[in-house]
C-alpha cells in the first residue's frame, strides 16, 4: 500500500496538469484492488454470473435493488442508497454497518485504498445521478 500512497502523492505534487492521468491511475489501481478484494464474488457486468450482486452502476443505486439477485432481508430492507460515504462504511466494516448482511466481512480501513476502489466503482457507474446528493 505504501507504493500506491507514494504514487498518489507524486501525482498530487505534479499539479493540475496531471489531473486526468491521476484519475486514470486511480481507476487502474482501483481495478487491481477490486480484482483482489471483490472480484471473486462480484461481476461488474450484469451479464456475467456472480455469487454476489453485480456492481455495475452501483454508485447511487438503491441497496438491494438488482432484480435478479436474492439479497438478505437486512440489505433489501435497509433503505439506503450507495453514496460514496455508504460505500466507504461498507468497505470498512460491512457486517458492522449492516448487521445481518450475507456478504462475508471485509475490512478495508485504509482511506486511500477506499479512494481507489471508489474511483473504479465510479468508472463503472455511467448513469446520470445529478439529482441525487451524497
Ligand atoms: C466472499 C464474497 C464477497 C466478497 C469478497 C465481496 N462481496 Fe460484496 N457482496 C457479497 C454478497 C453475497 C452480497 C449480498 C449481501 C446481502 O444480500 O446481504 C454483497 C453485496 C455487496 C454490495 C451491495 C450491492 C447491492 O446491490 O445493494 C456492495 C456495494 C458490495 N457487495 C461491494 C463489495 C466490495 C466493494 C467488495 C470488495 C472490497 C466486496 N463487495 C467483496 C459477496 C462478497
Amino acid at each position: 500500500m505504501r507504493l500506491l500512497t507514494s504514487l498518489a502523492t507524486l501525482c498530487l505534487l505534479a499539479g493540475p496538469a496531471a489531473a486526468d492521468s491521476f484519475e486514470t491511475i486511480k481507476i487502474n489501481a482501483g481495478q487491481a484492488l477490486f480484482d483482489n478484494e471483490c472480484r471473486r464474488c462480484h461481476a461488474v457486468d450484469a451479464q456475467d454470473a456472480s455469487y454476489g450482486p453485480p456492481l455495475e452502476n452501483i454508485l447511487y443505486r438503491a441497496a438491494g435493488s438488482y432484480a435478479d439477485y436474492d439479497y438478505s432481508i437486512a440489505l433489501e430492507a435497509s433503505g439506503i442508497v450507495w453514496t460514496p460515504a455508504a460505500l466507504r462504511a461498507w468497505m470498512a466494516d460491512n457486517a458492522g454497518f449492516m448487521p445481518g448482511t450475507k456478504m462475508r466481512h471485509v475490512g478495508i480501513q485504509d482511506r486511500t485504498v477506499q479512494d481507489f476502489i471508489l474511483a473504479y466503482l465510479t468508472s463503472i457507474s455511467q448513469q446520470d445521478n445529478s439529482q441525487i446528493s451524497d
